[in-house]
């Protein structure tokens, strides 16, 4: 007896999803079976070429699957008078055309491009599986009869609940006067915007005939700068991205400077909401218009910032994050129509605001979180994301815990004597020998160090005007490696007798890092006591945070770190480890991970299923409020010392000779805890 055939194995590739499909199914429809997205615009007539993919071929074992282009049917009309006109890749088929045939292993391509004047400006680090909230549906409407007395606007509804299975689709009443126009316009023929967000289906934008372009604006609001990306919704690439400074600061340099600002003046909080939302119109006009699409065929946005920000952002009242209980207006995720805040893009588009976490950990924390997952992972993660407020995101999959600490500008250069924001001419890296006390530098825009042949042209190109966050880090971790500062911070002042770079500066001493000279743009740069100090106090300010929610978790050190923010990106973690900023850890586990905000708020644009993910993460993070906490301050005295004063930092040591220090109370100690535990986390 011969055995009965099974169906062909049909197998998605990067999601891994599989199932068995009857000989005849459209690969879309598989895929659409299977919870696997892939974009289509033309309900599947062949038009659109958004529903492309590739088969695999050969022998694939671990899955038992023998794959090949072959085992779909063949090319049909459609995909000829399609690839007439576009180009189609050699070896792309359009998924609603192909049909299954034989065992299939799938790839879905993330580079399909309908559009040729559309470019990609920015190099794409993250893949980021669509299922956008809102997404283009094409339709043929049935023309208008006597016999039938159904609405235009009704029939066209009937045709997207038929072709689209949407159940219960509803339209704008806005749209309502320029229906009857539109579908003529397009000879019954339309495409429409079609937002659902969990709330139903809603025709939100309407085009006469085939539309084949929406994008959307991921936007980070920080206080010094605004970020935003243009993406197509249909393809996921960005295609475009750009910046421009926060123009809040006139009315403040720091947030609560801002606060003080909108207490004392009546029309404060009107100025400043007005300020940033005409910056972040001029930065999506500016995105468009590099991308060569239309502000029109903006059809959503997201939104991440700190709590002040998303504050005046939204038009709320931020005095009450200026003191405790640093209360919210509100913390869920918010969502409107985008011209309820004048946005200038398609009048339907919608803005989806992530959630924040507490009144000192925003939407942006929320977005760090989002992209770095720590909520994902088993291991012990801690994301930090260092700006004058530093937030702190530690646990796993089973238990997580945030927590923001008032670090102060010091990283960011301000409060330092020689200090400036990370631009070129700043010094970002320093070595300094430990028998001379000569240091030598590399300058931001300069590829050579301060001693090797080629430092004149860099000397010519940028100067040394100044040093910045990760220099900073950097000169204080070497001091300390040649003994220039103890642990306690203070500079030896002895030195002086033996080098000319230790000076007396009144009653303490200062290292003298630059000299400065003849060159324009050549300042002379001196580490004082006082710069010292207001390292000391930062890095004590995040550690002690960083501690207090290890002590919530008991643990005594973590299995990753990440840092976010451009300034997470540029500082060597050794140093960062070395001064005690961040706690004990592999090496090799701790990474800068950029602009992690922007990509939360990416993925937030490009997938529901992220901010339903988001939003239920936030819910459930335990908050601590560090200033409540008992433990902070006596963190925050032993983290005054480098690198610490009660605790060890076992994997730095292997990697770097630390001097030896007075006082570890808890090394010893550090038994009584587990190292690297995880209890109270599963
Ligand atoms: S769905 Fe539009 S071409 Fe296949």
């Amino acid at each position: 007896m011969t055995e009965p055939q099974k169906d062909p194995l049909v197998l998605f590739m990067p999601s891994g999803r599989r199932a068995r499909f009857a000989k005849g199914t459209p690969v879309l429809e598989a895929a659409r079976q299977l919870g696997v997205y892939i974009e289509s615009v033309c309900g599947g007539r062949g038009i659109c070429g958004r529903c492309q993919i590739e088969v695999e071929e050969g022998h694939f074992a671990k899955h038992g699957i023998s794959s090949s282009p072959a085992h779909l049917t063949g090319v049909t009309e459609a995909e000829n008078r399609y690839s007439e006109k576009r180009v189609l890749a050699a070896g792309r088929r359009l998924s609603c055309q192909a049909l299954v045939d034989g065992d299939l292993v799938v790839d879905v391509p993330q580079d399909v491009q309908i559009n040729r004047q559309i470019v990609r400006k920015r190099a794409e680090t993250r893949h980021i599986e669509r299922d956008p909230a809102t997404r283009l549906c094409y339709v043929e409407v049935e023309e208008p009869d006597m016999e039938k007395p159904l609405g235009d606007a009704d029939r066209l509804l009937q045709a997207l609940s038929g072709e689209w299975q949407l159940e219960n689709p509803r339209i704008e009443t806005r749209l309502l006067p320029d229906v009857q126009r539109l579908l003529r316009e397009g000879e019954w023929k339309v495409t429409c915007a079609v937002h659902d967000d969990g709330d139903g289906p809603l025709v939100t934008a309407i085009w006469p005939g085939f539309h084949n372009i929406a994008c959307g604006i991921a936007v980070d609001i920080g206080s010094t700068t605004i970020a935003a990306h243009l993406s197509s919704m249909l393809s996921g690439r960005t295609l475009a991205s750009a910046g421009a400074p926060n123009p809040q600061i006139r009315f403040g340099e720091d947030l609560m400077s801002r606060v003080s600002y909108v207490m004392m003046n009546p029309e404060g909080r009107a100025a400043m909401t007005k300020a940033v939302r005409e910056a972040v119109g001029q930065l999506i006009a500016q995105l468009v218009s590099g991308a060569g699409v239309s502000q029109e065929d903006v059809i959503e946005a997201t939104f991440v910032a700190n709590p002040i920000m998303h504050h005046l952002f939204l038009g709320i009242d931020p005095t009450e994050l200026g003191g405790a209980p640093f209360a919210l207006a509100v913390s869920g995720a918010v969502a409107f129509p985008a011209r309820d805040i004048g946005l200038p893009v398609n009048e339907g588009a919608r803005v989806y605001v992530l959630p924040c976490i507490a009144g000192h950990v925003g939407a942006d924390a929320a977005a760090v979180t989002l992209s770095e997952g720590p909520h994902r992972a088993e291991d012990i993660t801690l994301v930090v994301d260092v700006g004058t407020n530093a937030e702190i995101v530690l646990g796993n999959k089973h238990r997580l815990l945030a927590a923001s600490s008032p670090t102060g500008p010091a990283f960011e250069g301000a409060e330092i004597s020689g200090g400036q924001r990370a631009a070129p001419g700043a010094i970002e890296r320093v070595r300094i020998d430990p028998e001379t006390l000569e240091p030598r530098v590399k300058v931001i825009g300069g590829e050579e160090w301060s001693n090797e042949d080629g430092f004149d042209k860099v000397m010519e190109d940028v100067g040394v005007t100044g040093i910045c966050g990760s220099g900073i880090i950097e000169v204080v971790g070497e001091m300390y490696l040649a003994g220039i500062i103890d642990e306690d911070g203070v500079i030896d002042g002895r030195l002086a007798e033996t080098s000319d770079r230790i000076q007396a500066s009144g009653r303490t001493f200062s290292y003298l890092l630059w000299r400065g000279g003849e060159a324009a743009r050549s300042q002379e740069i001196k580490i004082l006591q006082t710069d010292i100090r207001a390292i000391q106090l930062a890095k004590a300010a995040l550690y002690a945070g960083v501690r207090l929610l290890m002590d919530k978790l008991e643990l005594e050190s973590v299995e990753a770190i990440k840092l976010a923010g451009a300034f997470g990106s540029y500082i060597d973690p050794k140093y960062a480890m070395l001064i005690g900023l961040i706690p004990d850890c592999r090496l090799d586990k701790v990474k800068g991970v950029g602009n992690a905000a922007g990509t939360g708020a990416r993925m937030a644009l490009l997938n529901r299923g992220h901010r339903r993910e988001i939003e239920e993460v936030v819910r459930k993070i335990e908050k601590i409020e560090t200033a409540l906490e008992p433990r902070f301050q006596e963190h925050f005295v032993a983290a005054m010392a480098f690198p610490n004063k009660a605790h060890a930092f076992p994997h730095l040591a292997e990697a770097v000779k630390l001097p030896a220090r007075k006082v570890l109370a808890e090394a010893e100690g550090g038994g009584r805890r587990r190292r690297g535990g995880r209890r109270g986390t599963r």
